[in-house]
């Protein structure tokens, strides 16, 4: 199987889908990989590296050239998507929930589209999960972008001139990026309490050293793991509560999201109103509206000394590990779809099945 790599052409995307050691142990079980020239510079893997892992560089007019499949991070353009040859297989984020015209524009060409975002959550397909890996680099970066903002300490300090408090955090949403800012503001000595609306994440969110801050609203589970959208009274009682309770926080970390939903709206502007002067939200559910009223996605604004940063696709800021970590997920996809560089497509697998997006042979 020839797997072509593209460079990203996304606004501001920095990722690249195959990193050099995921070449590398894919070229030994069978797969013939080619790379466009440049394609990993922007995340730190120079082309003699691919080289060198026995990957084939190529200039984007021969990449695509008697390619079976296409590797990449971000949906690809109209453009790109009019190159591929009927029948070829791509992996990528997708966005098969929202980009309805993406997702056709794949299908009229013939192309089998396997979208990372439709990966069953099952214990089988863990190594594939691209989205739990890129928020667990999302949910790091986040806390990182609000300490850098912040105008205080993280830690508790004893100094020769007194003692500094420590900065109190809350994280909302405690999925695979929540748990991971947790985690993060924690390490950096914050006193961190975190929300979610699945209350089997209490225990989670304490396991990290949180307190979990009980706002009195929560769903049950949807398959998957996933949270059910709340009804319109249990969001106005949600955002009522948390307008009480955001004023003893100076960080605040919002992630919650429901698949192919807009984010929910947690923190209107009533309550950013509350917070003191110098704090800071980070809203990871910018790309999907904000769980912030006041968010603007891929912006930084302030409201009356209250920072509100809306900066979208932030694995893309830790574009190597971001990288490393896809990369990985993409090789277990694509061991799987054709082991040993066989394509064997299975359509009675659960995997299979359920990443397929566009699918050449029946024209579904
Ligand atoms: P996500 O990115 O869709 O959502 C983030 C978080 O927001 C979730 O924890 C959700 O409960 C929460 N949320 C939704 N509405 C909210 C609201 N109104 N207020 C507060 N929080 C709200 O979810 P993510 O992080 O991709 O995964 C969620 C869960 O899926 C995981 O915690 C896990 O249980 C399950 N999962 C299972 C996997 C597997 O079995 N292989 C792999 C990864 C995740």
């Amino acid at each position: 199987m020839r797997v072509a790599v593209p460079k990203e052409t996304a606004a501001g995307e920095r990722r690249v889908a195959l990193v050099p050691e995921t070449v590398s142990k894919l070229t030994s079980s069978g797969f013939e990989i080619r790379v466009e020239r440049g394609a990993g510079e922007s995340a730190g893997f120079p082309d003699a590296d691919y080289e060198a892992a026995g990957g084939e560089l190529a200039d984007a007019d021969g990449l695509l050239v008697g390619a079976n499949a296409v590797a990449r991070v971000a949906r690809p353009s109209p453009e790109e998507v009019a190159k591929m040859a009927s029948g070829t297989v791509l992996i990528g984020f997708l966005q098969p929930l929202t980009d309805a015209d993406g997702i056709a524009r794949l299908r009229e060409q013939g192309v089998v589209a396997f979208a990372m975002e439709s990966i069953p959550r099952i214990t089988r397909a863990q190594s594939m999960d691209a989205l739990s890996s890129q928020a667990t680099v999302a949910g790091y970066k986040a806390v990182l972008l609000a300490a850098d903002r912040v105008p205080k300490l993280f830690p508790m300090l004893m100094t020769a001139a007194g003692t500094i408090a420590p900065v109190r955090a809350l994280v909302i949403g405690a999925g695979v990026a929540g748990l991971q800012a947790i985690a993060t503001a924690r390490r950096l000595g914050a006193v961190v309490s975190g929300f979610d609306v699945r209350p089997a994440v209490k225990e989670q969110v304490e396991s990290l050293g949180a307190a979990f801050l009980d706002l009195g609203v929560s769903t049950e589970e949807t398959e998957g793991g996933y949270a059910r959208e709340l009804t319109p009274e249990e969001q106005e009682r949600q955002q009522a509560a948390l307008e009480q309770r955001i004023p003893d926080f100076d960080v605040v970390v919002t992630t919650a999201a429901v698949p192919g939903r807009p984010a929910p709206k947690l923190i209107p502007a009533t309550a950013v109103e509350r917070m003191r002067p110098g704090s800071v939200i980070v809203d990871l559910a910018a790309e999907t509206g904000g769980n912030c009223e006041l968010t603007v996605p891929g912006e930084i604004v302030e409201h009356r000394g209250v920072t509100i940063d809306g900066t979208t696709n932030l694995p893309s800021l830790m574009a190597f590990h971001a990288s490393q970590l896809y990369s990985r997920n993409v090789a277990a996809l694509l061991q799987h779809l054709a082991p040993n560089g066989d394509l064997k497509l299975d359509w009675d697998d659960e995997i299979t099945a359920g990443a397929c997006v566009t699918r050449a042979e029946t024209g579904t």
